[in-house]
């Protein structure tokens, strides 16, 4: 991977617009959820806006995401800050990759779950919720910390194109 300056806009821009998407994914999962109960009890759903932005909101980050991945990989992005202990550093590698994978993953075993009516996928879903609240919650105390104790405005590299 190579080493930039800094983040380009664009990857700056799909950072912060993905992060919005799954705070939404969180925020109106309920519709879908009671639906999906509803459809394997072989109930009828009834049509839920809610459910639109939750199947289209998914499809949105699965896309982006994938943008994402592949700007890395081509662009590249900028190196891990000085200094700093180097467990912290394999934990924040660790942790961004881990929301890589999740990013992509929920959108794919919801649509498989959603769209096959696969009783398992939905499941997977449901526990991938979980790690993905736990690597958001990681990322974001992370960053705090850098801003709070290290006091390196690191989150000045996702505001500002470099
Ligand atoms: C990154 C993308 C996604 C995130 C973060 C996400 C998150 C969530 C969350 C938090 C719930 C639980 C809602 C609750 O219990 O109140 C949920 C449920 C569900 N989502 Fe997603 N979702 C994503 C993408 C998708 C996509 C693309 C689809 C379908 C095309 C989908 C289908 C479902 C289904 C069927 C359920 C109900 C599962 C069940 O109740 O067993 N999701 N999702």
């Amino acid at each position: 991977m190579k080493v930039t300056q800094g983040y380009s806009g664009t990857q700056i821009a799909l950072h912060w617009i993905v992060a919005v998407l799954i705070v939404m994914q969180f925020g109106f999962g309920d519709a879908i959820a009671t639906a999906f109960d509803a459809a394997s009890k072989g109930e009828e759903i009834a049509f839920n806006p809610m459910i639109l932005q939750h199947v289209a909101g998914g499809a949105l980050i699965l896309l982006l995401g994938i943008w994402r991945l592949k700007l890395i990989l081509t662009r590249g992005a900028p190196a891990a800050p000085e200094g700093g202990k180097p467990a912290a550093k394999i934990l924040a590698k660790a942790s961004t990759g881990m929301l890589y994978l999740f990013m992509l993953a929920m959108p794919i075993s919801g649509s498989v779950a959603w769209f096959g009516g696969v009783e398992a996928a939905a499941n997977m879903h449901n526990l991938g919720k979980i790690f993905l609240m736990l690597f958001v919650l990681l990322h974001i105390a992370g960053a705090v910390y850098h801003q709070v104790v290290l006091k390196d405005n690191l989150i000045a590299r996702m505001m500002k194109a470099g």
